[in-house]
This record gives structure tokens, sequence and C-alpha cells, in this order.
């Protein structure tokens, strides 16, 4: 067990799909094997996109269902919904005087939001609500309460830990020694994980494979991956080909090999290293599939393991709030 503080915050904003899987839920449910783990919905960060509760609620069971299912380890980890600690609300307010308005200026997602509007020819500002712009303030709120050391994030959320570095340091620097400074992680290079057509999978491409979709749905999607036109006796570049590259995070070290050779010597058509990638993903995903499913049709179950996160997550969290409003206020 390491003595650090590991945490992080995953939206509810869509169906995981097996890019997250690969380069987020996976190196996470590890890293809460040893380490003292925080892992929470974050859904008052998805306010500021999706505005139907149904939504949110259902994406909020899904993401508790996966990471149960894909077996995190609930007694290292404490896995809760952000909106059940009032705590960072009310952390939120207290940092926003703090933080510099040109901070929240340079973030990029913020900044992706103005370039979108220039370029479209509207107002600047077209679109963009307060909880965008205060969206890292936020993300601050959720670091810091916990005592966080750690923050294992994706590389388009560093901008975002390093602001609640920052914000902790302004605070500290006003008030005194009261937030601990942390530090981003950002995964051992997965690579990119290609989707159908062979960009990186994501949403906003339409060409991801939900993590836990049913098993003919599954196999329909892989069917569907986009290959070159080489007939089945030519060799062919595993490091070109979608297949291969998602293979590569299901299969041993002898399978891939294997695999590999058999891409260079020629002789597999993409068909059937489609269904050989098939077999794999559905070997290792059927099981926490199961499981998934059955929790999926139990959410009172996910509602207890959420509110026994949120008892959890808020003693922590009242302690924290308690010294910022003692610090602040007197
Ligand atoms: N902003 C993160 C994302 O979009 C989610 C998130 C919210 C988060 N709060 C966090 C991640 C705190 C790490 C720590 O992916």
């Amino acid at each position: 067990m390491s003595d650090k503080t590991v945490l992080t915050g995953i939206k509810p904003t869509g169906t995981p799909h097996l890019g997250n899987y690969v380069g987020a839920l996976k190196p996470l449910i590890e890293m809460a094997k040893t380490n003292k783990t925080f892992v929470f919905i974050a859904d008052l960060h998805a306010l500021n996109i999706i505005h139907d509760p149904k939504q949110i609620k259902q994406h909020t069971y899904e993401i508790a269902a996966i990471l149960v299912a894909l077996g995190l380890d609930l007694n290292n980890a404490t896995l809760f919904r952000q909106s059940d600690i009032v705590q960072v609300s009310q952390l939120s307010t207290m940092l926003m005087n703090v933080t510099p308005k040109g901070l929240m200026n340079r973030a990029h997602s913020y900044k992706a939001a103005l370039e979108k509007n220039e370029a479209a020819g509207a107002d600047a500002d077209a679109g963009v609500n307060m909880g965008l712009y205060t969206y890292p303030i936020l993300m601050a709120a959720d670091i810091l309460l916990y005592g966080t050391d750690i923050v294992p994030v994706g590389a388009d959320q560093k901008q975002h830990v390093e602001f609640a570095r920052d914000i902790a340091g302004y605070f500290n620097h006003i008030y005194g020694e009261t937030f601990k400074l942390p530090e981003p992680m950002i995964g051992a290079d997965t690579g990119i994980i290609p989707g159908l057509d062979g960009r990186k999978m994501s949403k906003s491409y339409d060409n991801v494979i939900p993590l836990f979709a049913p098993e003919s749905e599954l196999k329909k999607k892989i069917m569907r991956i986009i290959t070159d036109s080489k007939l089945p006796e030519e060799p062919k570049n595993p490091d070109e080909s979608t297949i291969f590259q998602l293979y590569k995070h299901f299969a041993n070290a002898d399978e891939i090999a294997d695999l590999r050779a058999r891409f260079e010597r020629g002789g597999l058509g993409y068909g059937d290293a489609k269904k050989i990638l098939f077999e794999k993903i559905n070997s290792v995903l059927s099981a926490p599939r199961m499981e998934y499913e059955r929790l999926m049709d139990n959410t009172s179950e996910l509602d207890k393991i959420l509110a026994d996160g949120a008892a959890c997550a808020r003693a922590v969290a009242e302690k924290t709030y308690k010294r910022v409003h003692s610090a602040m206020l007197g």
C-alpha cells in the first residue's frame, strides 16, 4: 500500500467505450489495488452540457456498475457521486475568491469554445454558461477537498489539475498552509485506441464500441471495423491495423506475438482476424458484462454502494471544509 491519496472523477456524459476502458478504467482499477483512492461520478460537471436529469442518472448508474463489475476494490476505493457531498459546492464558492479570472480565461476548454464561436462568426461567449467557465474551480474543489496527492487523468485534463495546484497555492499563500498540492498523473502511454474507422475511438467521431455492448452488438461492431482491401493471402502490417491494435490490449504477450506473425506472414484474412478479435474481447469482458447487467437490473444495490461511498467521502470532506471555513471566516 502506498501512502498517497489518489483521486479521479468521471463525467456521466456518455456510455463508456473500449477506449475509456483501456485508457482510463483499467489503469484506475489497477491503481486502486495499492492506493487509497477516491473515485467519483462528476455529475455536477455534467450539468454544463446535459440538462436532462434522466440522462445524468442513467450514465451515473452505468459508470458505477462498470467500475464495480470490473472489480474496483471497494476496500481501498471510495466510490461516490460528486453531488452527494455538499461541501464540494461550498468549497468551490470559497475558491472562487482566490482564483484570478485570468486563469479561467486561459482554460483550454473555454478557449476552444471561444475559438469555435469566432470561426462561426458568432458572439465570443455564445453558448458558454458559467458552469463551463468556472469548471476548473469546481474541479479544484474536488481535488483539494479530499487531500489528494495524485490525479490520474487523460492528457486533456492536465491543465485542470495544474489549475487546482495553482489555486491551492494562492489559497495557502493568503490563508496559510491548508491544502496539499496535487499532481496530475498522465497514464502510461497506451497509444491511441482506434475506433471502427481507424481514427481515435471517440464519441464525437461516432466510431466507438461500447464497453458492455451485448455480445451480438459487440460482434456486429467488430465485423464493421474498416480495413484496407488486402486479400487474405497478402502479408499485412499489424501496426497499421485497427484489429491488431485493439487485440493488443486484451491478449497476453504470446497471443499478441502469434497474431502479429500471422498478419505479417499473410494467409489470414481480415474477416478471420476480426473473429479472433471478437473471441478475445468477449472472453475478457463476458463475466464482468454479466455482473454489469445484474447491477443495472438492481440499481438499489448501486444506490447502497454510492451511499456508503458518500458517507466515507463526507467524513473527509467535512474536516477539510471546516478548516477552510475557519481560515476564511474565522
Ligand atoms: N473534468 C474531468 C473530465 O472531464 C472529470 C473530473 C471532474 C475530474 N472532477 C475531477 C477528474 C477531479 C479528476 C479530478 O474527464
